[in-house]
């Protein structure tokens, strides 16, 4: 009879055999140690010590109160700064006619969209609860929709934001909540009531591709900072710049940033906050992802450290609730009155029916039940899609491992143009975002980002895996030997 010892090992090994042959798929949950040994008649101390000799080989990994999970192959994007500050010039032409082209086909039902960070279907939003809260709205105030939208409009979605803010260690006060149309119209405002035209905002680099255009059409200058794709901005550029004396405002996404994914760490972002005072210049937190963190305590944001309102900090309930009502907002510190006045000369007001039936519904409860439920959805299909990479992607390839959010950037061999990659794939009814997008110049050329937000069903992955191919074929071409 085999002793415990070679028993361990054996089952060791056998998984790891499964692991290596794909049955054990990067992401996917082992059996819990009970049951494994239930199936296999072993004793529990044999099972727990084959799962921690896959732990020490790398192989699994055991989450708190989850289990043991296979770990992707894939490797982590961490390499260090490279890139060094540099101008950028305003969207180009080019990059406008990118962006349309991926819009016009995202809305195609014949296109698989791998590129916009849109969730769609029913599993991501609550879809039919916030319609009974509308409808309901609308049945006991049929007036709402004829009274016209004014600010500050109704009170009780700012006090639900600044009661949710709390979590992320923020104290707003109601009356300083701006309620705007989406993130993108409080980036605008923010941005329009701390710069003149011809300024130079300091950006992360990769960023939100669509601050370029955003600046461009403000006549500002983007100045890119270095971001590391796990430690996010860099901090000691932006302390440089400035001492300079080169910004007058910076836009950052210190919280599960987007593209990469990453949280800046607690010291930074206190550190980012005292430099602002310091210096006296505005940081845009785009907060629009902290909702998604993956772990359990959530990282505070850096408007948390604020103590003389220098920080600015924005997000919106397009990505979690209700995308098609655009409910965004805006608390902007010392320039709260400045963001009022430009709101109210722009867009006046946000709908009082959508806006009270959001209200209406975080104050209802249930949406941190569903944010927990996305959360875990999430961190799930993010290590699914790796595991997919891993097998079907050139070797060398390189992908982020987000603290939150759906997104997820690749760094594919250096030889790779992910702007030639782009256009075969849309050949093919693929639609993914090429990483020129995000920097004014060629640094993300062999990047792209692909959004996890759609059910992992098999054409979503085979659209992924055939992406793989698509990039396998472009490396051998681009190859020395071929
Ligand atoms: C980082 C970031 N900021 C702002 C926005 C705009 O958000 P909204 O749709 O709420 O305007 C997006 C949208 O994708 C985003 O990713």
């Amino acid at each position: 009879m085999r002793n415990a010892p070679t028993l361990y090992r054996a089952l060791a090994d056998e998984l790891a055999a499964a692991i290596a042959r794909g049955s054990l798929p990067a992401g996917g949950r082992l059996p819990s140690v009970r049951s494994a040994a239930r199936q296999r008649g072993l004793a529990l101390n044999t099972v727990t010590a084959a799962y921690r000799q896959l732990e020490d080989r790398g192989l699994i990994e055991a989450r708190p109160q989850s289990g043991y999970y296979v770990k992707s192959l894939l490797p982590a994007l961490r390499d260090p700064l490279r890139a060094l500050p540099g101008d950028a010039e305003p969207a180009s032409v080019e990059m406008r006619d990118l962006v349309s082209v991926v819009l016009r086909c995202q809305q195609r039902e014949d296109y698989i969209d791998l590129a916009l960070a849109c969730p769609r279907g029913e599993i991501f939003y609550p879809g039919a609860r916030l319609a009974r809260v509308t409808a309901s709205l609308l049945r006991r105030q049929p007036g709402i929709v004829t009274r016209y939208a004014l600010p500050p409009g109704p009170v009780r979605l700012c006090e639900q934001i600044a009661r949710r803010a709390m979590a992320l260690g923020m104290r707003l006060a109601p009356e300083d909540i701006l309620l705007t149309h989406g993130a993108m119209e409080a980036l605008q405002l923010a941005l329009r009531a701390v710069c003149r035209p011809g300024d130079t905002v300091g950006v992360e680099s990769p960023t939100y591709f669509n601050l370029y255009p955003l600046l461009a059409s403000l006549g500002l200058h983007a100045l890119e900072i270095p971001t590391h794709p796990q430690h996010g901005l860099s901090v000691d550029a932006v302390e440089m710049l400035l001492r300079e004396g080169r910004l007058a405002a910076v836009v950052a996404m210190p919280t599960v940033h987007n593209p990469l994914g990453c949280t800046m760490p607690l010291a930074a972002k206190r550190r980012l906050a005292a430099l602002v005072t310091q210096h006296r210049v505005p940081l845009i937190e785009d907060a629009l992802y902290a909702d998604l963190q993956f772990e359990d305590v959530p990282s505070p944001a850096v408007k948390s450290f604020d103590s003389e309102g220098w920080v600015m900090v924005c997000a919106s309930y397009t990505k979690t609730l209700a995308p098609d009502y655009r409910i965004g907002w805006l608390e902007a510190g010392r320039f709260g009155e400045t963001v009022r006045q430009l709101k109210f000369a722009s867009s006046i007001a946000e709908s009082a029916l959508l806006t009270e039936a959001v209200g209406l519904f975080l104050e209802s409860g249930g949406y941190d039940h569903h944010l927990r439920g996305l959360r875990r959805r999430y961190a799930r299909q993010l290590d699914r899609v790796r595991g997919l990479i891993a097998s079907r992607f050139p070797p060398g390839t390189r992908a982020t491992q987000p603290a939150g959010g759906f997104l997820l950037w690749l760094e594919l061999p250096e030889r790779i143009d992910t702007l030639q990659l782009f256009h075969a794939a849309l050949a093919e009814g693929i639609v993914i975002m090429p990483g020129v997008l995000y920097s004014s110049g060629a640094r993300f050329r062999h990047c792209l980002r692909l959004s996890c937000c759609h059910e992992l069903d098999a054409r979503f992955m085979g659209a992924i895996g055939r992406l793989g191919e698509l990039a396998s074929a472009l490396h051998a071409a681009a190859s020395p030997q071929a």
